[in-house]
C-alpha cells in the first residue's frame, strides 16, 4: 500500500519547469541519438518526485518517459543505423514517492522494454553524485543526461556539476534553480547555504551589483562558466510568468555543436525580457537616439582585442548566448557601414563581401581560420 498523498506535493509541480525540461529533452535526445556513435543513453532524474500530481500535472519522470518514447520512434522512422538503448533511472529519497511513481508508470503503461530498462532507487542525492561520478568515468559509447530538481538549493553544491560532467565529457547536466527565491535572499540576511554557493562560484561582487533577477541569473551563469572552465558551455533557459516569478534551468555541456542546438531552441522558447532578435543596425534616428545592440557591442570589443578568426567569432557568439545568424547580421551591417573589413588568412586580401564563415567546423578543418576581422 502506497501511503503517499500527491495533494501535498502540488507545490513541487510547475508547468513551466516540465515544459522547459520537455523542450530540452526533445532536442537533446534528437542530437545524441543521431550522432551515429552513442550506443546507450542513460537518463538520470535524481530528485524525481511521484511523477503525477493530484491536478493531473505530469512530473519530470513522466515528461522524460514521454520524450524518450517519441525520440525512439523518431529514430526508428528515420532509419538511423544505430539505434541507441535508452535506460531511465529515477531516484527520490522518499521511497513512498518512488513506489507511487512505479505504480503510475505501470498503470499508464509508460515502460517500453524494447527502448530500454527502468531503474528505481531511494537514495540520498549526495550519495548518488558519488556513485554516478564513478559510473560515468567508465563510459565508452554511452552518454548520460542528469536532471537535478532539488526542493531548494540546500542539497546542491556548485562542485557537483564538475563531478558529474567529469573529464570524459560523457554527460550533460540540467539543473532547476529557484532563482526568484535565491535572488530575494541574496541581499542582507543571506542564508548560509546560499552564501556558500555564491562563494563557491566566486560571484559575491556580481551578486551584490545585481539590480534585478536577470542580472542575478547572468551572474550565476558567469560564475558556473568560470568555475567549469573553457572546455564547458553553460547557459540557461528562463521563463517569466508573472512579475515575481522567474523560472530558470541551467544547462551544462561540453559539446559546442550540442550547445548551439540548445541555443537555437532557447531562442525559440525563451521569453526572457520578452527577448527576441530585432536588429536594424545602430543607425541614429532623426532624434539621434542611438539604439544599441548587445551582440554588436560585444563583437566590436572582441574583434578589436586581437586577430579574430571566423571560428573565434563563432565560439564567442555562442558563448555570449547568440546565434550565428545574429552574428552574420551584425557583421554584415558593420561591413556595409564601412566599420569592418574582412581578410583572407591565406593571402591577407579582402574576402568577398558578406562572406564571414561564422559556423561550426570540425576540430581539424582548415576553414576554421579562413578569414579574420578588423574593426576600422
Ligand atoms: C522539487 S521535487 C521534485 C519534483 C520532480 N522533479 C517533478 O518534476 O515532479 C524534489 C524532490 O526531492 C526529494 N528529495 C529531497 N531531498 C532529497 C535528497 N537529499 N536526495 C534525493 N531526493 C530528495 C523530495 O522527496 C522531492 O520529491
Amino acid at each position: 500500500m502506497v501511503n503517499f498523498d500527491a495533494k501535498n506535493e502540488l507545490q513541487d509541480h510547475s508547468e513551466a519547469k516540465v515544459k522547459l525540461l520537455g523542450e530540452y529533452l526533445k532536442r537533446f535526445l534528437n542530437i545524441i541519438s543521431n550522432d551515429g556513435y552513442t550506443e546507450k543513453i542513460n537518463m538520470y532524474d535524481l530528485f524525481c518526485g511521484p511523477g503525477l500530481y493530484s491536478n493531473g500535472g505530469y512530473g519530470s519522470p513522466l515528461v522524460t518517459l514521454h520524450n524518450v518514447k517519441n525520440a525512439y520512434y523518431n529514430i526508428i522512422n528515420n532509419k538511423v543505423n544505430k539505434v541507441p538503448k535508452i535506460d531511465c533511472y529515477f531516484n527520490d529519497i522518499d521511497d513512498n514517492k518512488v513506489e507511487y511513481l512505479k505504480k503510475i508508470i505501470k498503470e499508464k503503461k509508460l515502460h517500453y522494454p524494447n527502448i530500454g530498462n527502468l531503474y528505481f532507487t531511494s537514495n540520498d542525492y549526495r550519495n548518488e553524485v558519488i556513485r554516478l561520478k564513478e559510473t560515468i568515468s567508465k563510459y565508452k559509447n554511452e552518454k548520460a543526461f542528469i536532471f537535478i530538481d532539488p526542493c531548494g538549493y540546500k542539497e546542491l553544491k556548485a562542485d557537483d556539476i564538475k563531478e558529474l560532467i567529469g573529464k570524459n565529457k560523457k554527460s550533460e547536466v540540467l539543473i532547476w534553480l529557484p532563482i526568484q527565491f535565491m535572488y530575494r535572499f541574496s541581499g542582507e540576511a543571506t542564508p548560509d547555504v546560499l552564501k556558500n554557493f555564491i562563494l563557491n562560484l566566486n560571484i559575491k561582487n556580481e551578486v551584490q551589483k545585481s539590480e534585478n533577477v536577470w542580472d542575478f541569473i547572468y551572474a550565476l551563469k558567469k560564475g558556473f562558466q568560470n568555475h567549469l572552465g573553457d572546455n564547458y558551455f553553460v547557459d540557461n533557459f528562463s521563463l517569466k510568468k508573472e512579475e515575481n516569478t522567474v523560472f530558470c534551468l541551467y544547462f551544462f555541456t561540453s559539446h559546442i555543436k550540442g550547445y548551439e542546438k540548445m541555443l537555437e531552441s532557447k531562442w525559440e522558447i525563451d521569453t526572457e525580457e520578452g527577448r527576441g532578435w530585432n536588429y536594424k543596425g545602430n543607425t541614429p534616428t532623426l532624434f539621434f537616439e542611438q539604439k544599441t545592440n548587445k551582440l554588436e557591442d560585444l563583437l566590436m570589443i572582441f574583434i578589436k582585442s586581437g586577430k579574430r578568426s571566423n571560428y573565434d567569432v563563432y565560439e564567442f557568439t555562442l558563448r555570449a548566448g547568440f546565434l550565428t545568424k545574429h552574428a552574420t547580421e551584425v557583421l554584415s551591417n558593420l561591413q556595409k557601414t564601412s566599420k569592418l573589413d574582412v581578410f583572407l588568412f591565406a593571402s591577407n586580401e579582402k574576402a568577398r563581401k558578406n562572406s564571414f564563415y561564422v559556423k561550426y567546423y570540425r576540430p581539424n578543418d582548415n576553414e576554421k581560420n579562413k578569414v579574420y576581422f578588423v574593426i576600422k
